[in-house]
């Protein structure tokens, strides 16, 4: 299963890129803004930064509402860098877009998927990336997970290559889950990487082992 950080924060991800681990990086107008108050810096600029910093995908999210719209931006968003991929919300409009984008040979990722149905109609449509949102579902008292195993079932019994990036995730456990259902890809934020490295009996352990290394030394 691949890796995506889901941050613009260009400290992390230089961190966690430096770990040799990470796969690629998803933003979203949230998480752009943050980094644009944080830095000061342009959101073009700071794309820019990160697709510089990774090899994989980096999205960047559209604003449109209309088709023609959000054709026009994914256009200019993709002239920032060869890896970008486009983030385009599930809705009529969006579906139209991927199909135009995927003709000029545009990377797609869809966002705010809540459905296994919703997943399928971006498929057709050839978008590259779909993304169900778990922990907003969990929030609302749906189980996220169930419609990530859904998704990968359909796209494995119809052999579609679209990619299943499981998004919105809040703890190490959703990624356990995620690569057990068979997700291509889980993108996680920083705070939820750093968890996934932890266990305190490793702690433990290599005090131990250095203790009884020190009492020969
Ligand atoms: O990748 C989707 C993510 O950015 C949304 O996460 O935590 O705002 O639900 P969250």
């Amino acid at each position: 299963m691949k890796i995506f950080i889901d941050t613009a924060n260009l400290d992390e991800i230089k961190e966690i890129a430096s770990w040799g681990i990470l796969d690629g990086v998803t933003t979203n107008p949230t998480l752009l803004s943050r980094e644009v108050e944080r830095t000061g810096k342009k959101p073009e600029a700071i794309l820019k930064k990160i697709c510089s910093m990774v090899e994989g995908p980096v999205t960047a999210e559209v604003t449109s509402k209309e088709a023609k719209g959000i054709v026009s931006e994914g256009k200019k968003l993709k002239r920032i860098a060869d890896n970008i991929c486009i983030k385009v919300p599930m809705c009529k409009e969006g579906l139209i877009a991927i199909r135009e984008l995927r003709n000029e040979d545009i990377m797609t990722n869809t966002t705010l998927v809540f459905s296994a149905n919703q997943a399928l109609l971006v498929a057709k449509a050839g978008t590259n990336f779909v993304s169900p949102f778990i922990g907003r579902m969990d929030d609302v008292g749906n189980e996220g997970m169930g419609i990530v195993d859904q998704i990968v079932t359909i796209f494995d019994n119809y052999c579609i290559e679209t990619e299943v990036v499981v998004a919105s995730v809040r703890h190490p456990m959703h990624i356990v889950e995620a690569a057990l259902i068979g997700a291509d890809v889980c993108t996680v934020p920083y705070n939820v990487i750093l968890k996934m490295l932890n266990h305190p009996l490793t702690d433990v352990g290599i005090e131990r082992f250095l203790k009884d290394w020190s009492k020969i030394k």
